[in-house]
C-alpha cells in the first residue's frame, strides 16, 4: 500500500488496519517486551512503521527514550496527538529504510517493526529488514510481528467451505489479500531463516492471536484456534 493510501486511513486506522497492539487477544506483546527486559533508566526504544502508536503508548514506559516513525504524515500526527506517556517520544514522518540516518545506527535496545514487512516486494523487504537491524545494538533485540502463512491457510480453508468453488490461498511467493492489501505471509520456518539470516538469533516466537471479526469473518463453531501473526523476538548477534 503506497503512503498516499496509509495516509488516507489515519482517521479510521482503529477500525481499517490490523493494530496488533490494540487486537491482540493473548497479551503475548507484554510477555516478548519482557522477555527483552528493558530498563526505564537506560533503553531506547525504536518503532519503526509506528502507526498510530499503540505499541509506544502501551510499554514505553518501560524505556528511557523513544524514536518512532512511520511514512503516513497524518498516522504519525495522530500518534503523537494522542500520545500521553511519561518516556520523551521523537516522533517523526519517514521510510523505515531512512530511518538509520535519520535516528542513526545501533540506537535502539529493542527495534520493534509490527506488521510492516510485508511488501510483496522481496527487494522492498530486505531493505526494512537491513534498516530494523541497522538501528538495534549489537546484542540488542528486535521485535516483530507479520503475517502468518499458516494462519492464512486456515482462514482460507474455513472460508472455501461456504464457497462454491474452492479459492487458492496464495499467490506465487506466499502473497494473500488481507484487508484489501496484498501483503506477503511468513511461515514460521521462513522467518526463522529470516531472522537468522540476517544476523539476529531468535529468543522467542510466538504465535498472537487477533478475533476472527479481523479476517471478516464470525467464529467458525468449530474453530480451535483464533488468527494469528508471526511474533518473534530476536538478539543481534553479528
Ligand atoms: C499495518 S500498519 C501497522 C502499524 C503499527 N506498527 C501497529 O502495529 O499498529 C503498517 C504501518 O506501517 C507504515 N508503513 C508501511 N511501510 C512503511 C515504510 N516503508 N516506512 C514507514 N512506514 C511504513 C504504514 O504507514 C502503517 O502505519
Amino acid at each position: 500500500m503506497s503512503r498516499r493510501e496509509w495516509n488516507r486511513t489515519a482517521e479510521q486506522f482503529d477500525e481499517l488496519v490490523c493494530d496488533i497492539a490494540s487486537e491482540e487477544t493473548n497479551n503475548q506483546l507484554r510477555r516478548f517486551v519482557s522477555a527483552a527486559h528493558p530498563s526505564p533508566k537506560e533503553s531506547v526504544l525504536v518503532d519503526l512503521g509506528c502507526g498510530t502508536g499503540t505499541f509506544v503508548q502501551k510499554f514505553g514506559k518501560h524505556f528511557r527514550k523513544i524514536f518512532a516513525a512511520d511514512f503516513a504524515t497524518a498516522v504519525v500526527r495522530k500518534a503523537e496527538r494522542t500520545y500521553k506517556g511519561p518516556t520523551p517520544a521523537s516522533w517523526q514522518v519517514a521510510d523505515v529504510k531512512d530511518c538509520p540516518k535519520l535516528f542513526g545506527d545501533r540506537i535502539a535496545d529493542l527495534a520493534v517493526c509490527l506488521n510492516v514487512i510485508t511488501s510483496p516486494s522481496a527487494a522492498r523487504r530486505k531493505s526494512l529488514w537491513a534498516s530494523v537491524k541497522a538501528v538495534t545494538k549489537p546484542s540488542g533485540h528486535m521485535l516483530v510481528v507479520v503475517p502468518s502463512s499458516e494462519s492464512c491457510e486456515m482462514v482460507n480453508a474455513w472460508e472455501n467451505r461456504a464457497r462454491k468453488k474452492p479459492k487458492p490461498a496464495f499467490r506465487k511467493g506466499s502473497i494473500a489479500e488481507r484487508g484489501d492489501i496484498w501483503q506477503k505471509h511468513f511461515s514460521r520456518s521462513e522467518l526463522v531463516a529470516t531472522i537468522t539470516d540476517l544476523g539476529f538469533s531468535v529468543v522467542r516466537l510466538g504465535a498472537v492471536s487477533y478475533p476472527w471479526s479481523s479476517e471478516g469473518l464470525r467464529k467458525p463453531r468449530s474453530a480451535t484456534k483464533a488468527p494469528w501473526d508471526w511474533i518473534c523476538l530476536a538478539k543481534r548477534v553479528a
